[in-house]
């Protein structure tokens, strides 16, 4: 906590966004109570919501906007961390109108454009329009055509109309071209803003700052010193109540091409020449089009996939993933997958990116681990050490926040002996705990025009080029040992081999 009182801060204080109104189509599912209106009430205790704001929330339950609003009081309330504020949460509440309608119906959209009309002269939301798409995606496609043909989706006149798009973008390449020029047909590209909350958590927006903010990383963030880098984004849950889509998706569509490139684009990535959307975004795209394609022959030696077992955990005895709800008996879907990819660039031919992510794993730990090259021990050849350790340095993304570089140092005493330790800066320590679903800066940017932190057509597509091959791969050749490991362990053994092989190790999940 003393450090606390070190720190100076640089930069201004955010101001609120415009007038406008937010639609939220699926608003009476999970998404919208558990992160979309907690975000909005974050925001509005901060003062960046204006007054000239609304909500409007369109879903298929037949029901009135005082129903509605009690409803989606009483569930979301309970997703806001800290002390409930009375006021702003009744100033967000009355701001909520609710439609009840059809999705794939022109008459919705009809009764949309009215109340639309109706809001915006009530608030004066000057006729800007955020439409989130937080329904199952097979309606993104004809809910942005149908906005169009009501008139809804044109920028006049100096008014916006932009789409936020959730995950998962297309089930491949192709759906997701597919998906790509369907939105395209009705909007342009700059209206649209696909999501990844991976980039609305704080620690990732940071991989950026901690780079190009410091004099003393970026002149060794290269082949010449790093060995190789780690992705790893564990999870101690399980499929929980997904399985109608995660049967259908498995990890590696699940998080690969959206959370973990992402993680990947960041740390390998080029200094983009300012933080203008366009800069960053083209930096991002290139390195997902340097990865080298990965081969038929390299997806069997270079890729593992795994699928949970029963086990027991710290909780107590848990299902396999065979057994959860909704999952066939003798399910083929991966719930682990680890990768090794090469980036075909001047900074990083020829050091491998190992990418692993998976559920039902020994704890919750996302982090991006880059191993340096081991200093030459040539000096201590003749004293008791044996081996020197390599640095490390660890961007924990979640949870206990921070990043933590390890180096050797001698241990007290008379013999020459060195030992391990860690320089460890802490997120809440240093800055104190602000409670946020992941979800304030994407909405407040996406209010605000600023695309930076969302996904271009690109570089969704980018993301599949790359997954693809092993895709073909997985499907063509079925797995013979599932399950192959146990829940709460460290994953299949299989992927300790991948890195065995190159005279690696993962780091543990502990
Ligand atoms: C989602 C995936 O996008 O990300 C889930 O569909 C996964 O399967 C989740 O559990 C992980 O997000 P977080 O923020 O908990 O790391």
């Amino acid at each position: 906590m003393a450090n606390r009182e070190t720190q100076t801060i640089t930069g201004q204080h955010p101001l609120p966004v415009g007038p406008c109104t937010v639609v939220i189509f699926g608003a009476s599912g999970d998404l919208t109570r558990r992160k979309l209106v907690p975000a909005l009430y974050n925001l509005a205790r901060q003062h960046l919501l204006p007054d000239s704001f609304a909500i409007v929330g369109v879903a298929t339950s037949e029901l009135g906007t005082d129903a509605f609003r009690e409803r989606l009081g009483r569930e979301a309330r309970d997703h806001v961390r800290g002390e409930l504020d009375a006021a702003t949460w009744s100033w967000l509440l009355s701001r909520v109108t609710y439609l009840p309608g059809n999705f794939r119906d022109a008459d919705t959209y009809r009764r949309l454009l009215t109340v639309l009309d109706q809001v915006d002269a009530e608030r004066g939301t000057g006729g800007n329009f955020v439409f989130y798409l937080a329904t199952p995606p097979t309606f993104f496609g004809e809910i942005v055509q149908r906005l169009d043909g009501a008139g809804l989706a044109g920028e006049e006149a100096g008014r916006f109309r932009r789409i936020v798009v959730e995950k998962p973008f297309g089930t491949d390449l192709d759906s997701a071209r597919v998906l790509n020029r369907q939105l395209c047909d009705s909007v342009n590209e700059g209206q649209i803003y696909r999501i990844d909350h991976y980039l609305g958590k704080e620690t990732v927006q940071n991989i950026l700052v901690f780079r190009f903010a410091n004099g003393i990383f970026e002149p060794i963030w290269n082949r010449r010193y790093v060995d190789h880098v780690q992705i790893t984004v564990a999870e101690e849950l399980g499929v929980e109540e997904r399985g109608t889509y995660y049967e259908g998706a498995g990890a590696l569509r699940d998080m690969f091409p959206n959370h973990l490139f992402q993680l990947l684009a960041l740390t390998a990535m080029e200094p983009p020449i300012s933080f203008a959307a366009q800069s960053v975004r083209d930096e991002k795209a290139k390195v997902l089009h340097a990865i080298k394609p990965i081969t038929s022959e390299e997806v069997l030696s270079w890729t593992v996939r795994g699928q949970y077992g029963e086990a027991g955990t710290r909780e107590g005895r848990v299902a396999a993933y065979r057994a959860e709800s909704k999952i066939a008996a003798d399910s083929a879907t991966e719930t682990y997958a680890a990768v090794k990819l090469l980036i075909d660039s001047w900074r990083w031919a020829g050091v491998p990116f190992y990418l692993r992510s998976g559920k039902r794993l020994a704890r919750r730990q996302t982090e991006i681990a880059i191993q340096f090259k081991c200093a030459p021990s040539v000096l201590f050849r003749e004293t008791a050490v044996s081996r020197l350790e390599c640095n490390v340095m660890v961007i924990r993304v979640q949870p206990e926040e921070g990043i933590a570089v390890s180096f050797g140092a001698k241990v007290p005493g008379p013999s020459l002996q060195i030992g391990s330790v860690n320089m460890d800066f802490s997120y809440e320590d240093y800055f104190g705990a602000t409670p946020s679903t992941g979800y304030e800066t994407l909405l407040y940017d996406c209010m605000n025009g600023d695309a930076t932190l969302f996904q271009r057509a690109d570089t969704v597509e980018a993301g599949w080029r790359v997954v693809m091959p092993i895709l073909d791969v997985w499907r063509a050749i079925p797995p013979r040992s599932f399950p192959n490991y146990a829940s709460g362990s460290q994953g299949p053994a299989e992927a300790d081999q991948l890195l065995a092989r190159d005279g690696r190790a993962w780091r543990p999940l502990r």
